[in-house]
């Protein structure tokens, strides 16, 4: 069977998708590019909560867990690799309970507080505001700082911008040399606020509104202002957002807002559904659930389009990912990671693709040992998650442009329950290579691509699958679920791959 022809035109490439039973043909349109596809958009989320930050990130020097400066040497290195673009911290809902004085100083004069966001476990404070800036600074990556209104003030906030990004010429600046810091930090990215309507202080939209008006007036850095993003609503409650842009002068005082979106395998918070021995319906529902992320970005965004506020006022989606019952006993919110957490990543990625030139910055939820983790620690052990080889597998669509892509997949399911199988999306890298992520949610059944790209010879990347649909990697066997190479050659200008059940590949076209 053929599956594949080519276009003949320089300017389009031509993808065909077809399984034993269907063949789908997908249109890549390299005319009408989408837009940048921000390297932000692969970004995380540190929060205090559970064992996310401490023995997952910070051991301290004294440990006997190999660290530089406190951080754990394994975690640091398998991070660098994902070329991390962006950290939020220090939440979340603790955002809001957070004092950044406890966080400074001599680590052995810190003050011991407790958690109260999260269960009301001791906070050492030995990661704080140094901490977290160096991190991000040996990383690479931008910062994003959550200041905390629930229980802060504006003056307590105002005071840590400058202890931050103040050059010299105040005792606060004088404070952070002092405590061993001489150059001051960037903010990059600053959220006033979290959840709001939750967590954050179960504020009415308006009452918010004015004091988000009111903080985002007083703060400011030194230097660059960083982009400031509004605290939003979560998926099912899109009008929360819209009523706080109705207070007027949000587009002076805001380069954009929030929106959260968790995908729960059941959609009940009483019962979120397991991490792992999850039956093939939850499979199917979690699939289903992900994908209505769409629905909450354009939503979103077409109320950000009734605001008037203009092409360059961003969605951030700021907290995503999967979130599924813990074990009992374990750190909080920590929960096993599979083959299907990294299908969701993948759906959610090509989401934001499509949407690039409107969301310029996404955060999973969570980096380290927290709901859908990139890294998994048990003391001096770590292991490397499925989601954390999807990101990594995806690096070259940071900073490229994100190029529309159609398809008409098979449907698995019926009715509102329906998915596609396969999920495509392409971009052009800042080299001018084509590359290729393709998704196979399919639980059961391989489905065959047929890609037709000019003159191109030859197709590399990898693939990412495993032979059941709760397939993980554990402290023993921490390599079941890692990608394999993958190498294509080109027949007549075209591609076929066969995409196993439940995989995950990136392609570059040569
Ligand atoms: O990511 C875990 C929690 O989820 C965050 O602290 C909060 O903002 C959200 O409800």
């Amino acid at each position: 069977m053929i599956f594949n022809r080519l276009l003949g035109s320089a300017a389009s490439v031509l993808l065909m998708a077809g399984a034993a039973q269907a063949q789908t043909m997908i249109e890549i349109d390299r005319d009408a590019p989408i837009g940048t596809i921000a390297p932000e958009v692969y970004g995380q989320f540190v929060e205090h909560l559970g064992a996310g930050i401490y023995d997952g990130i910070w051991v301290g020097e004294d440990s006997g867990i190999a660290n530089t400066d406190g951080i754990r040497d394994d975690v640091f290195a398998a991070l660098d690799r994902l070329d991390v673009p962006v950290m939020r911290w220090p939440g979340g809902c603790y955002a809001d309970l957070y004092h950044w004085r406890d966080g400074i100083g001599p680590r052995e004069q810190r003050a011991g507080t407790v958690n109260m966001a999260w269960g009301g476990t001791p906070e050492s404070n030995q990661f704080g505001t140094h901490e977290f800036f160096d991190l991000a600074e040996r990383l690479g990556a931008k910062t994003y700082l959550n200041v905390n209104l629930g229980t802060g003030t504006p003056g307590e906030a105002q005071a840590w911008l400058e202890y931050i990004t103040l050059p010299e010429g105040s005792d606060l600046a004088e404070e952070r040399k002092a405590n061993g810091r001489e150059e001051p930090w960037t903010i990059d990215y600053l959220s006033i606020g979290n959840e709001t309507w939750g967590c954050g202080g179960n504020m009415r939209p308006a009452y918010y509104a004015d004091l988000y008006a009111q903080w985002a007036t007083l703060l400011k850095t030194a230097g660059e202002m960083p982009k400031r993003v509004i605290s939003g609503s979560h998926e099912g409650n899109i009008d929360y957002s819209g009523e706080i842009l109705d207070h007027p002068g949000m587009g002076e005082l805001a380069d954009g807002i929030s929106l959260h979106y968790y995908t729960l395998p059941t959609g009940d918070w009483g019962d979120k559904g397991e991490a792992t021995g999850f039956p093939e319906a939850e499979w199917n529902s979690t699939i289903t659930r992900t994908l209505r992320m769409e629905e909450a970005i354009e939503q979103s965004l077409a109320m950000i389009d009734k605001h008037e506020l203009g092409q360059d006022f961003g969605l951030y989606v700021d907290e995503w990912g999967m979130w599924v019952n813990g074990p009992e006993g374990a750190p909080a919110l920590y929960q096993q990671n599979t083959i299907r957490d990294a299908v969701v990543a993948a759906l959610n990625f090509h989401l934001f693709h499509e949407h690039a030139d409107r969301v310029p910055m996404t955060n999973i939820a969570q980096m380290v040992n927290v709901l859908q983790a990139m890294i998994l620690t048990d003391g001096p052990d770590m292991l490397l998650t499925p989601t954390y080889h999807v990101f990594e597998m995806y690096r070259p669509f940071q900073g490229a442009t994100a190029l529309p892509v159609s398809l008409d997949a098979p449907m698995i399911g019926e009715g509102e329950g329906a998915f596609a199988a396969i999920s495509a999306t392409a971009a052009l890298t800042e080299e001018d290579e084509l590359v290729v992520g393709l998704v196979n949610a399919d639980p059961n059944a391989a489905h065959r691509v047929t890609m037709a790209a000019g003159d191109a010879r030859r197709a590399r990347g990898r693939v990412l699958t495993a032979d059941s649909i709760d397939a993980h990697n554990t402290f023993d066997a921490p390599d079941t679920v890692v990608p394999e190479a993958l190498s294509v050659r080109a027949r007549d200008g075209s591609f076929t791959v066969e995409l196993p059940p439940r995989s995950v590949t990136v392609l570059t076209v040569e």
